[in-house]
């Protein structure tokens, strides 16, 4: 199909392969599906143009489709310059003429020369992962800021960025904190980021898990569902936190809790997921072992200092795609996985279809309900509204063909009553 839309894709002869792959993604997408099915019937978000700046792969194709379906233009770029799918980027052009501009491995420039584009576009709505067409929007795009009913943030980094700047009263217009609702986060960043991570990891290095010592960093949504599926693998799991009581559920779940100090000097592959800056840092790089993997699951590439462990090397060479050696000066050799960016999308798919059919589920019905509630939102960060949260959970134990019971009419009056309460 030819494309009137403006794009910047790598290869438009990938769009077949890509739009296999989203197909076969939409099969494990049911909610998103339904959405998409009933977005087609009442056409939501017609007239609406969206800026859309997530991680382009084929659940991301699924909801721009869903978006598209229910009457919004849509324009799309990539959230991370590593973790473009190119057949999926050209798919979503060739095949279902929704903008792209997205290029796997571009460089800095071209990466925040998309977002501009996406910008171009004079969205009504924004849905960011990490908050960088936001970013854009409010430095040198100010105003555009009226024009934008509100936005919706996928991920908890920026969430965190968002909140700073709702507390310091700039923020330019509502946000829908996606990222908060159950049916996102205690699904999606604890079991899609878990088994996806460390799928990323096992892809860029095939190492055995089984024996080894796996260090994560940060037991929050991510690091609990990375600490499971490692110590599920045969790995003894040691947990670093800042936070007294996550280390206290890291270690009542069973599992090692030390400093970072203490955990470099024994751990074989390490992997962050704090949303935080220089958690592995030069002096826990100056105690590891020869041959440790050091691999990042959190939002941006900060997680562990990179600068630092250029500085300590008199050496470096590509060991592998995605793996970066660092020969130190004694002699160890220190390996990096995939610059230090998400593994999971960087060396792998990212998470799984049915884990992101929730989320997006959420992206989709958060964007209904922002053009729903178009001016009567203030400039604040809101969560998604617990009646979408229960649907979606609802919906989704029903495409999984699980039913569960009903409070009887004496069971629920019995809950909400004191007197009844003994
Ligand atoms: N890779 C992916 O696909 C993916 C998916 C979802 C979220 N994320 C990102 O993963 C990161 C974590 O998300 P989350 O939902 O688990 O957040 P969270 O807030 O639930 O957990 C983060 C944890 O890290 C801990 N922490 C902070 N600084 C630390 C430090 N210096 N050392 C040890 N622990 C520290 C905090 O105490 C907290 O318990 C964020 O950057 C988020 O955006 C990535």
């Amino acid at each position: 199909m030819a494309t009137t839309k403006r794009f910047d894709v790598k290869d438009l002869a990938l769009a077949e392969e890509g739009k296999r792959r989203i197909e076969w993604a939409d099969r494990q997408m049911p909610v998103l599906a339904a959405i998409r099915k009933r977005f087609e019937h009442e056409q939501p978000l017609n007239g609406y143009r969206v800026a859309a700046c997530l991680h382009v792969t084929t659940e991301t194709a699924n909801l721009m489709r869903t978006l598209k379906a229910g009457g919004a233009d849509v324009v799309l770029c990539a959230s991370n310059p590593l973790s473009t799918q190119d057949d999926v980027a050209a798919a979503l052009v060739d095949e279902f003429d929704i903008s792209v501009f997205a290029i796997k491995g571009e460089d800095n420039d071209t990466y925040y020369s998309h977002i501009e584009a996406a910008v171009d576009h004079k969205p009504h709505l924004t849905m960011d992962d990490g908050a960088d067409v936001i970013g854009v929007l409010h430095s040198h795009r100010r105003e555009q800021l009226g024009d934008i009913i509100a936005g919706t943030e996928e991920t908890t980094t920026g969430v965190i960025r968002l909140k700073a700047l709702e507390a310091e009263d700039k923020l330019g217009f509502p946000i829908i904190a996606v990222n908060e609702a159950k049916t996102k986060h205690l699904f999606d960043n604890r079991y899609g980021t878990g088994q996806s991570t460390i799928d990323g990891i096992i892809r860029a290095t095939n190492v055995l898990l089984a024996g080894g010592r796996f260090v994560v960093a940060g037991y929050g949504w991510v690091g609990r569902g990375v600490a499971l599926r490692a110590r599920g693998m045969g790995a003894h799991v040691i947990v670093t936190e800042v936070d007294p009581l996550r280390a206290l559920e890291a270690a009542m779940d069973g599992f090692e809790v030390l400093p970072m100090e203490k955990a470099a000097e024994i751990g074989d592959i390490f992997c962050t997921a704090t949303g935080d800056k220089h958690v592995i840092r030069r002096e826990h790089m100056e105690r590891m072992k020869d041959g440790a993997i050091l691999s990042n699951t959190g939002h941006f590439n900060v997680e562990i200092e990179i600068p630092a462990l250029k500085s300590l090397a008199k050496e470096t060479r590509q060991a592998r795609e995605f793996v970066e050696e660092f020969m130190l000066a004694d002699g160890r050799r220190l390996y990096l996985v995939a610059d230090g960016r998400l593994v999971n999308l960087a060396a792998a798919e990212g998470h799984p279809a049915i884990v992101m059919d929730m989320s997006f589920a959420n992206q989709a019905l958060a964007a209904e309900f922002a053009v729903e509630n178009a001016g009567k939102l203030e400039r604040k960060v809101y969560v998604v509204p617990d009646e979408i949260d229960r649907e979606i959970a609802r919906l989704k134990l029903d495409t999984m063909g699980i039913n569960i019971d009903q409070l009887t009419e004496e069971q629920a009056k019995y809950l909400a009553s004191w007197d009844e309460g003994t």
